[in-house]
């Protein structure tokens, strides 16, 4: 008799142990909670982007749970933490698809991380949809990779539009990093377009992930003396970059996409990027009362205003929450079929469509650097670009 209890407890303990060893790819939600992922740097090189980014999630998760959670299920957050690494971020896709059994996941920022994650999910047959990579390269992953921000054809367009229209240069130098797959894509696509209106690239000079001299690279585009510098970086490249021309007494504007925007630019840059100027993806100024009713609501839990990422991040839990209540189930494959036909999203960021690359098309807001407020001076909408 004890035997044969031993023997039914030994089967009942191994059955256990296998059921949790197996592959974990589950629906993505139990009986009451709906799990949804989230894979962002709030530590390293580029923290603020995934702190704000999950500040704006956290904030638009609270708002729909307390509204009673998506097709009556309340959403269940999985955060992981890339640490400002590509391969990190393919290791947290892993983990959300295999072990954690998310119904859909949100991220990365920055494009090389999302380039890393999107072919774990892309396999997992999980969609993905990146709040802020706007690499173009990252949507051709395969057809789970969605976006909702414009992308760096239209981004370095953009700049190269502002740089020859508004500060009607004629000459530009561009620093990049030759590491990164969003400062080489914006630096070409800048190229392009400002030679196209028929502006002279003087010199395009490059450094290494992790260089922290720029003295070298400075002292060439300083000897071709360009009216404005194209420097397609992220914030604490920017910050020794721009105290690096100031040192060298280069004072021409730089210039910049949405890699510059953090609450730590301006303090490591001191007074250096005054009267610089950077695209982003959306202005904290605007007066639409969608942004204004954001804005408060995100000042009031964090007790500052919001970045672009903090609005980009409360956007896209509104587009998978949208996206699911469309597919009108809790399936992977109906839900990414209902994002790939997603139209006028009407989000803090503005309104806009998911088109057949999977992808969003938005104005960019051009941004001036004035103590230590991103002034808006202008949107630019995507048919001037073309
Ligand atoms: N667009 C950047 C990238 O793709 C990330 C980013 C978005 C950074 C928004 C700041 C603000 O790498």
């Amino acid at each position: 008799m004890r035997k044969a209890l031993a023997l039914v407890l030994v089967c009942l303990a191994l059955a256990v142990f296998f059921a949790g060893c197996g592959s974990k790819i589950g629906p993505g939600y139990d009986e009451k909670e709906v799990y949804i992922g989230l894979f962002v740097s709030t530590s390293g090189e580029i923290a603020t982007f995934g702190t704000d980014t999950k500040n704006g999630v956290e904030l638009a998760v609270e708002e729909i749970n307390k509204a009673g959670g998506i097709n009556g299920k309340q959403i269940k957050l999985i955060a992981y933490d890339t640490a400002s690494k590509a391969d990190e971020g393919k290791t947290a896709a892993t983990k959300l698809a295999t072990q954690d059994g998310v119904l859909v996941s949100m991220g990365a920022v920055a494009s090389g991380i999302s380039l890393a994650a999107a072919p774990e999910f892309q396999k997992y047959g999980i969609p993905m949809v990146s709040p802020s990579s706007t690499n173009p390269t990252v949507t051709q992953v395969g057809d789970h990779i969605f976006r909702i921000c414009y992308l760096d054809d239209f981004q370095g367009g953009a700049c190269a539009v502002f740089a020859s229209k508004d500060l009607k240069a004629k000459k530009a130098a561009i620093l990049q990093n030759q590491d990164d797959a969003y400062s080489t894509g914006l630096a070409d696509f800048f190229e392009a377009k400002f030679k196209a209106l028929g502006g002279e690239v003087v010199a395009k000079e490059s450094y290494k992930k992790g260089a922290s001299d720029f003295k070298t690279q400075v002292t060439n585009i300083k000897g071709k003396s360009p009216e404005v510098i194209f420097v397609p970086c992220y914030y604490n490249d920017v910050a020794l970059i721009a105290k690096e021309f100031r040192a060298q007494d280069v004072t021409v504007p730089l210039l910049g996409g949405d890699g510059w925007e953090s609450d730590k630019l301006i303090p490591s840059a001191g007074s250096a990027l005054e009267g610089s100027y950077f695209g982003n993806h959306y202005s904290q100024e605007d007066d639409n009362p969608k942004v204004k009713k954001f804005v408060e609501a995100y000042k009031a839990k964090y007790g500052n205003v919001p970045s672009s990422l903090a609005a980009l991040g409360y956007d896209v839990v509104y587009v998978v929450k949208e996206g699911i209540e469309k597919a009108g189930d809790f399936d992977r494959k109906k839900i990414r079929d209902a994002l790939a036909g997603l139209k006028a999203f009407d989000g803090v960021t503005g309104k806009f469509d998911i088109d057949e690359n999977r992808d969003a098309r938005k104005p960019i807001s051009m941004l001036k650097i004035e103590g230590e407020r991103f002034a808006p001076v202008r949107q630019i909408k995507p048919e001037e670009v073309q």
